[in-house]
């Protein structure tokens, strides 16, 4: 290699260093991240959907702790396992019925930087704050979703706890549970990923004449893995890698929802327009080759929209008559405080404090809530929890 080709490498060991001087400043010291965010009982009972009231009266009767609280008694608020526990007493979990199919939802787009990573974090951690089991899978190799949750996936992740070892060519894994990991929130799980996943495209090329069958065996391994892991859990949330390949296929696959983000600019309107067609595609000669995939939503959110830039209503517009209702009336803002947090590997539900203006923080996190809720209610129709609008009837106005 000459000197010019050899700095590449150096470049990538500097870049790596940070990295981790970066994770080390964000984290505790023991460099492993923590979730420090408490909820006021005004909030608590907002999101068990109670009044105040009865979880005082809950802690008077002692069915629950006492209220937390600092040594000079000052109250605290309640973390996530406290809430999850209030939940639990007060009976105002929102978990599905067993019987009820968790939700598995692929945020898919072949389009690169469209939010796919962001959308998934904040989604498991809405969904999470709200008391359901979540479980995220990052299948893309450059595991922007594994960083967010506090993992470098450089050191800290190797390619046995990757989805490497159940779908690779000689799979050294019968089953997922291997790489389900603990994260810092008591009820999101994670399967991780590293640069190594990409070795199962690679081994895909290598086999030749055998690709069709070695591919259609993985399709049906991530679709069956995933089912049988999906069992513990209220939402499993799937984060593919930006491009056509075996992981996205399988993913595609796997799902029994799809959410399509994509930002209200034109090249992502087209490059959106053009993986619709092409999935479209995908989909036929699936079921062709006898392998049903079946959706209970289709839906895109428009991603980093921006209410101050004139382009972005005019795009939104264009969205809105290619689309209908199958895009979503309420778009993920863009903001300050979702890339300040995406700094310190957090997501904006993550942050104890706000990183901007307290007024940024509350219209982030409440235009966050609201968009991320109307994902909520699909999963709960799903459920029969929530008078359903016809799936067909949303996608054909789309269409008209
Ligand atoms: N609503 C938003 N406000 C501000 N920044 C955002 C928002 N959504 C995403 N971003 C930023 O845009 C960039 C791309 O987002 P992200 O990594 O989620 O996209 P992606 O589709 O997963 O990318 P890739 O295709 O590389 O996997 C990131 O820097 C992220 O912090
Ligand atoms: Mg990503």
């Amino acid at each position: 290699m000459d000197a010019i080709t050899s700095q590449i490498g150096d470049l990538a060991d500097a870049g790596e260093r940070m990295i981790e001087r970066l994770r080390r400043k964000a984290f505790l010291p023991e460099s492993r991240k923590g979730l420090n965010v408490r909820f006021g009982i005004a909030e608590a009972a907002q999101l068990l959907g109670c009044s105040t009231n009865r979880i005082r009266m809950a802690e008077e009767d002692g069915r629950l702790p006492p209220a937390p609280a600092t040594d000079s008694g000052r109250r605290v608020g309640y973390t996530v396992d406290e809430l999850l526990h209030m939940r639990d007493v007060l009976g105002a979990s929102p978990a599905r019925a067993p019987l009820d199919v968790p939700a598995i939802v692929a945020v898919q787009n072949f389009k690169g930087g469209v939010g796919k990573s962001t959308v998934t974090t904040h989604l498991a951690h809405y969904f999470a704050v709200q008391g359901y089991r979540v479980l995220v899978v990052d299948c893309d190799s450059q595991a922007t979703t594994t960083t967010l949750f506090g993992f470098n996936p450089h050191f800290n992740i190797t390619r046995e706890e990757t989805l490497y070892p159940y779908l690779s060519i000689d799979p050294t894994q019968a089953d997922l549970l291997y790489a389900v990991k603990r994260t810092p929130w008591p009820n999101v799980d994670l399967i991780p990923s590293n640069l190594e996943l990409f070795d199962v495209e690679y081994e895909l090329a290598a086999a030749g004449a055998d690709g069709q069958s070695v591919l259609a065996a993985r399709f049906r391994k991530l679709k069956q893995g995933l089912i049988d892991l999906a069992r513990d859990y209220d939402i499993v949330i799937l984060d593919p890698p930006p491009a056509l390949g075996t992981i996205s296929l399988a993913v595609m696959q796997a799902a029994n929802a799809l959410l399509v983000p994509l930002a209200a600019t034109t090249p992502d309107f087209c490059s959106t327009v053009q993986f619709l067609s092409m999935m479209d595609q995908v989909l036929r000669q699936l079921e062709g080759a006898g392998i049903a995939v079946d959706y209970s939503f289709v839906r895109l959110i428009c991603s980093k929209f921006d209410a101050n830039d004139p382009s972005h209503a005019m795009v939104r517009a264009i969205m809105e008559q290619s689309f209908g209702p199958a895009l979503l009336p309420v778009p993920i803002l863009d903001s300050a405080e979702i890339s300040h947090a995406a700094m310190r590997m957090m997501t904006v539900y993550e942050l104890e404090k706000p990183i901007g203006t307290p007024r940024t923080h509350k219209r982030c996190r409440a235009n966050l809530d609201e968009a991320l809720g109307q994902i909520e209610q699909l999963v709960r129709q799903g459920w029969g929890r929530v008078a359903p609008a016809r799936e067909e009837d949303v996608l054909s106005v789309a269409a008209a």
